[in-house]
């Protein structure tokens, strides 16, 4: 059996539960793969932090670099986070003294995954992230192996479990973004102090980069792209919805459109009984559309150290198999440049919601400068609010070009009778 030294930095949620499946697989793994794995070192920023299992000192080190250069390690498991600073040195470094890498840390990935991988192929190791998206989905996995030869035509889905546990939990008990958003915190599911970057789609941009760079075999592209949170989402928008027979969900899409790749993350109303709109709580979901395989659907929790876990033991048995490959399946020269979609140019049917004064006049000023940008109505609702005298008027619309309808809610700043931004949620 062959002896095979493994490293773990960050010993934080994910970290110290890999460390427990991996010393209680130890032998199964040895099954599979004819290896005899231990962990030979360990790092996290504090030594002397409580931790859920006993931390061997003699293998610690207090600088995660020195694992990077150790000749007993050959796998380096980096943990902490982060696409820039400590994280990126290690894995960086760890590539260049011949270590296979995995990491869950899609921010890394998104951002420096191209250098690193070229980094990787030049030293023939293996750079691992199945982690990084989806959680414990064997999404990337699916599309490098299972779906090797397919065109990929259309990948989306429910990326950030954050986001689609308070809009669920928003719908069923009709409390506010706010007091459900707290309850995500308390639950574990949302950051305490910074749940930014899952809100404002930030986390599944960041996924959704990786995923097309893998199907599309593309450059990870870094351009500016529509990127829209839930922040905004109010019960009141829910329950227009439901009325509608929609639902709300935050989607990450990317397609090629004219060799041209068009990636976004942004709340979309999905027509209730779509396979999409059913996928509920911290549940992620993601969708290949190929050729020749068609649709495929793959679920299962997006977050958590137990499905994460899970796709890091994954990226761990592929390299103890031997199986050496381009982290973006086809090697790093071929990866064509990114070319983006311009999304001004795209056609949407869109929802918008207008918070008036309700007094004449207020609804002809809104359709008459949706006229003027094109927009043309295929409903119109009026909720009056006769104690505050105020109205909500909500228009949907046929398709229209995003070029418009941005310049158009752009126009009402100005318009007195309009009391807040307009809130706009594109049809899926
Ligand atoms: N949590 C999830 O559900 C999830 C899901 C998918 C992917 N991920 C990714 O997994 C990675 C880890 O996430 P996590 O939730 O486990 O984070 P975490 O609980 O905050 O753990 C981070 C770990 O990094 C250690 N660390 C920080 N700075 C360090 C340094 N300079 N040197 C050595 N160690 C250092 C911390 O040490 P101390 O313990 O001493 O503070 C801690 O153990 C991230 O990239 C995250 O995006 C997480």
């Amino acid at each position: 059996m062959k002896k095979i030294g493994i490293g773990i930095i960050g010993l934080g949620n994910i970290g110290s539960r890999l460390y427990k499946e991996i010393i209680s697989k130890k032998k199964d793994i040895g099954l599979k793969t004819n290896t005899n794995i231990n962990i030979v070192a360990i790092s996290a920023k504090n030594l002397n932090k409580k931790r859920n299992f006993k931390v061997k000192k003699n293998i610690f080190y207090k600088n995660p670099l020195d694992i990077t250069k150790k000749s007993n390690v050959n796998i380096v498991i980096e943990l902490i986070g982060k696409s820039d600073g400590i994280s990126k040195k290690i894995v960086e470094r760890s590539l260049k003294n011949k270590k296979h890498v995995i990491t869950a840390n899609k921010a890394l990935i998104s951002k420096h995954g191209d250098y690193l991988t070229s980094i990787a192929e030049k030293n023939k190791v293996n750079l691992e992230f199945e982690a990084a998206v989806g959680g414990g989905i064997p999404v990337l996995r699916t599309i490098k192996e299972g779906l090797a030869t397919n065109k990929i035509l259309k990948v989306y889905g429910i990326l950030n479990g954050t986001c689609n546990y308070i809009l669920t939990e928003m719908e069923s008990t009709k409390d506010s973004f706010k007091s459900v958003l707290k309850k995500a915190q308390n639950l574990g599911y949302a950051e305490p102090s910074n749940p930014k970057l899952d809100l404002n789609g930030y986390d599944a941009m960041a996924k959704i980069r990786i995923l097309s760079s893998l199907a599309f075999n593309k450059k990870i592209s870094n351009k500016k792209v529509l990127m829209e949170g839930i922040e905004d989402i109010e019960t009141k928008d829910i329950d227009i919805a439901n009325q509608l027979n929609l639902r709300i969900k935050l989607l990450g899409i990317t397609e090629v459109i004219n060799n041209k790749l068009f990636e976004r993350v942004h709340p979309c109303l999905v027509k209730k009984d779509t396979y999409i709109a059913n996928v509920n709580g911290v549940m992620n979901a993601v969708i290949l559309d190929g050729d020749p395989v068609g649709e495929s659907v793959l679920q299962g929790e997006g977050a958590g150290p137990g499905p994460t876990s899970s796709a890091l033991m994954s990226d761990l048995l592929s390299i103890l198999r031997g199986n050496i490959k381009f982290p973006f399946g086809i090697p790093s020269s071929k990866r064509k440049k990114v070319f983006s979609y311009d999304q001004n140019q795209n056609f949407n049917s869109l929802y918008m919601r207008f918070e008036v004064k309700d007094k004449p006049g207020v609804l002809s000023q809104i359709t008459k400068q949706l006229a003027k940008y094109k927009i043309s109505i295929a409903r119109l609702i009026q909720i009056p609010d006769s104690k505050r005298k105020t109205a909500s008027i909500i228009i949907i619309t046929h398709k229209s070009k995003e070029l418009y309808s941005s310049k158009c809610l752009k126009s009402f700043k100005s318009n007195k009778n309009v009391l807040k931004n307009p809130i706009l949620i594109r049809l899926f």
